[in-house]
């Protein structure tokens, strides 16, 4: 058995001692002596902070503060951001500790997806690292695999499972039958779903998710602004029924890729084969596919959220930080990170399912057929499913591969008749 270097101790701080803060610490304090061995040097918990320091937490504390920013000006090596939110206390505090030399690592994808590039250049300033593997999926290493596995071949594509909320309630509703609002309702009582669930199943915390994958896989700043997003609400127990008919199922995807020099970055629901790697990661799990070109493809999958797989990332980041080991953020000098240059994501091409929800009467199912044929929309394939008598009729139809932005022309024009009775649904079918 080694013991640590003569290396003094590596001081860390932990701000937020919630789900993944009280994570850490558990870590910390359950696996101290064998962390300390790998990183070399003895890890001891500085200081910590949270809101309420009477809360039971099920670990004891010690160097408390109730102002988390003064953490980042003690006598801590490291500060570990477990706060979160993209403005506020938690940047303050990273921005405070990395002005102030000590390196930082958080789970907050939020804040990186919206200051990282500021963010990435202030700890190279200082000569600090900024590392965040728990911010992207949990405990699945898919930072480090693309910031240093996968860096000989330029990556065409990343495509993910990345919010544990949605793939739950997909996956539940596939079971059970059951609406989305039914499903979201059971995962909001078992912890699965937030109160306000709008960032998960709207998609808006995939999207900070895939900024950041976007980030290291391509080179580029991150750029949230550029990802186009689409969330599960719409999606019906009908949609995943049909789905299911055509072989496919219904996943929520952030999909990054290269097009012609360019980016295009969107979250949307998506068709994806049942026998594929993504169809097959259920639950509240995560999964992300990597196509590195000739290097090949590579599935990672795992748990993306909760206490001990985020923890074991954010530990993970910990002893590499004690250790010294790899600094840039997004895997190359701040400065050399391309603005990214978006794709025109309504020029992807793609077979499409298409739901309408059509009162029962003669001359509809010719109409929508002609008014896709004026946009150019072929069609390869329909359904038309009878209701109760007065009830609306649901008439799918698969597409051959069709640019987005017909398919679009095309739904608007659709929708506006008053014999359509919702917004009709549109779903990329992945080859
Ligand atoms: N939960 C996951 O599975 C997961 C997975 C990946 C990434 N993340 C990210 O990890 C971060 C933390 O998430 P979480 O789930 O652990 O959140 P959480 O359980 O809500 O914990 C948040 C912590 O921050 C503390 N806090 C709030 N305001 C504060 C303030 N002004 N000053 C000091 N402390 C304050 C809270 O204090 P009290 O305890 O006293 O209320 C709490 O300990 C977020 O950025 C989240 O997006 C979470």
């Amino acid at each position: 058995m080694t013991s640590p270097s003569p290396k003094g101790a590596f001081r860390i701080a932990i701000a937020g001692l919630g789900t993944v803060g009280g994570g850490v610490v558990k870590a910390l304090v359950a696996r101290g002596d064998e962390l300390s061995r790998r990183a070399g040097r003895k890890l001891e918990i500085a200081g910590v902070s949270a809101r309420d320091k009477d809360k039971a937490r099920g670990f004891e504390i010690s160097g408390w503060t109730g102002d988390a920013v003064s953490l980042g000006k003690g006598d801590a090596d490291i500060v570990v951001e477990l706060i979160g939110g993209d403005e506020g206390i938690a940047r303050q505090l990273v921005e405070t500790a990395l002005s102030n030399k000590k390196h930082v690592v958080t789970a907050n994808k939020a804040l990186l997806a919206k200051h990282g590039l500021a963010l990435a250049k202030l700890a190279e300033s200082n000569g600090v690292t900024l590392k965040f593997e728990a911010a992207a999926a949990g405990g699945i290493p898919i930072v480090k695999a693309l910031r240093e596995g996968l860096i000989a071949q330029p990556i065409n594509a990343v495509k993910g499972i990345l919010n544990g909320t949605c793939n739950y309630i997909l996956t539940e509703m596939e079971s059970s039958g059951r609406a989305f609002a039914e499903v979201l309702k059971e995962a909001q009582a078992k912890g699965y779903a937030e109160a306000d669930p709008t960032l998960d199943v709207g998609g808006g915390d995939t999207a900070h998710k895939l900024a950041l994958l976007t980030s290291i896989a391509f080179g580029t700043a991150p750029d949230l602004n550029a990802v186009a997003v689409d969330g599960i609400e719409h999606i019906t127990p009908d949609d995943i029924a049909f789905a299911s008919e055509f072989g496919f199922r219904i996943k929520l995807l952030g999909v990054a890729k290269r097009v012609s020099g360019q980016i295009d970055q969107k979250v949307h629901p998506a068709m994806v084969r049942v026998r594929s790697a993504l169809a097959n990661v259920s639950g509240a799990a995560n999964g992300v596919l990597v196509d590195a070109g000739e290097a090949g493809s590579f599935f990672f999958s795992g748990r993306g959220a909760g206490e001990a797989p985020t923890a074991s990332a954010v530990i993970a980041d910990i002893v590499e930080a004690a250790s010294g080991g790899p600094s840039t953020v997004f895997g190359r000098p701040a400065d050399s990170l391309a603005r990214l240059d978006p794709a025109d994501g309504k020029q992807a091409v793609s077979p499409w399912y298409l739901r309408f929800e059509v009162l029962d009467v003669p001359g509809v199912l010719a109409s929508i057929a002609t008014q896709l044929a004026e946009a150019g929309v072929s069609i390869e394939s329909m359904i038309q499913r009878g209701r109760a008598p007065g009830e609306p009729v649901a008439i799918v139809m698969i597409t051959h591969e069709t640019a987005q932005h017909s398919v679009e022309r095309a739904l608007k024009a659709i929708g506006a008749s008053d014999k359509v009775r919702a917004k009709p649904c549109m779903i990329p079918m992945e080859s």
